[in-house]
């Protein structure tokens, strides 16, 4: 792998541990002012401190982050649809040299697998991979899931087997029952979507559930941003990933904080 590369996802996934905290905050390129980011620059950032990169649109970066934060950006670079419409029908909204002006670490977009523009997703993740190659820029594909498609192994496994196979150079995914059978078969780092809101011990044990079967960290937002206490869960979280706490003393850290 390129040094270019390598050195952007060392920004990214943490040489230390291996492993990382992504805060994704990207949800309103389809869904609005969703809760919680409503105003993005007072959610974000007290939350910075504690993020190894923050996954965003550039809608939001140029609005809502200092410049001066030295946090390394995963731009998200596709859209085009709305949670009125059919989501799969994703494009590449931003160009490669703006991400570069951007100075991001990382590009991503999504694809939906068994969708129904599956083949267009597909070819948009190739496409940005073909883009951003010259400039050694890495690609995370983020695997969507359909309201249609089942969240299981088999499915997942599928999923990011595809995006590796055309090129992504990391994979965010769901969690699953025998997670670890989607880790083997892909070949890039996985990291793992924190999904809807739930209780924070049941967040703490899906991102322990995560690293302990293999993938290399979270990519969470609502489950963060949608906690009362953002700043202490955040805190919890870093501490299953990077410090190999367990669930229980990473709840009790939250409350702590809290
Ligand atoms: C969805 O496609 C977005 O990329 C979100 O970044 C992603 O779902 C992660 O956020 P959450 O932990 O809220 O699911």
């Amino acid at each position: 792998m390129d040094w270019g590369i390598q050195n952007r996802l060392s920004r990214i996934i943490q040489p230390k541990t291996g492993r990382t905290v992504m805060l994704a905050v990207d949800h309103g390129y389809f869904l609005g002012p969703t809760s919680g980011l409503e105003n993005p620059r007072k959610t974000i950032t007290p939350l910075l401190p504690f993020a190894d990169s923050l996954m965003l649109t550039r809608g939001v970066l140029r609005t809502s982050v200092n410049p001066q934060n030295n946090v390394p950006i995963i731009l998200r670079v596709s859209g085009g649809t709305s949670i009125l419409k059919e989501l799969s029908n994703e494009a590449i909204t931003t160009t490669i040299q703006e991400a570069i002006c951007l100075n991001v670490a990382a590009v991503t977009c999504s694809i939906f697998v068994g969708g129904e523009f599956e083949k267009e997703s597909l070819m948009n993740l190739a496409d940005l991979v073909n883009e951003a190659a010259p400039f050694n820029i890495p690609v995370l594909a983020v695997t969507a899931v359909g309201k249609e498609m089942t969240r299981d192994s088999r499915y997942l496994g599928l999923s990011c087997r595809i995006a590796a196979e055309l090129g992504a150079h990391f994979v965010k995914t769901y969690y699953c029952e025998g997670f670890e059978k989607v880790v083997e078969s892909c070949f890039v780092p996985v990291v793992v979507a924190g999904g809807k809101k739930t209780p924070e011990r049941d967040a703490l044990q899906l991102s322990y559930n995560a690293v302990t079967h293999g993938a290399v960290g979270v990519d969470m937002g609502r489950n963060i941003f949608q906690s009362e206490k953002p700043v202490s869960m955040i805190q919890a979280v870093r501490a299953v990933v990077h410090q190999g706490a367990t669930v229980d003393q990473a709840f009790d850290l939250f409350q702590t904080l809290s």
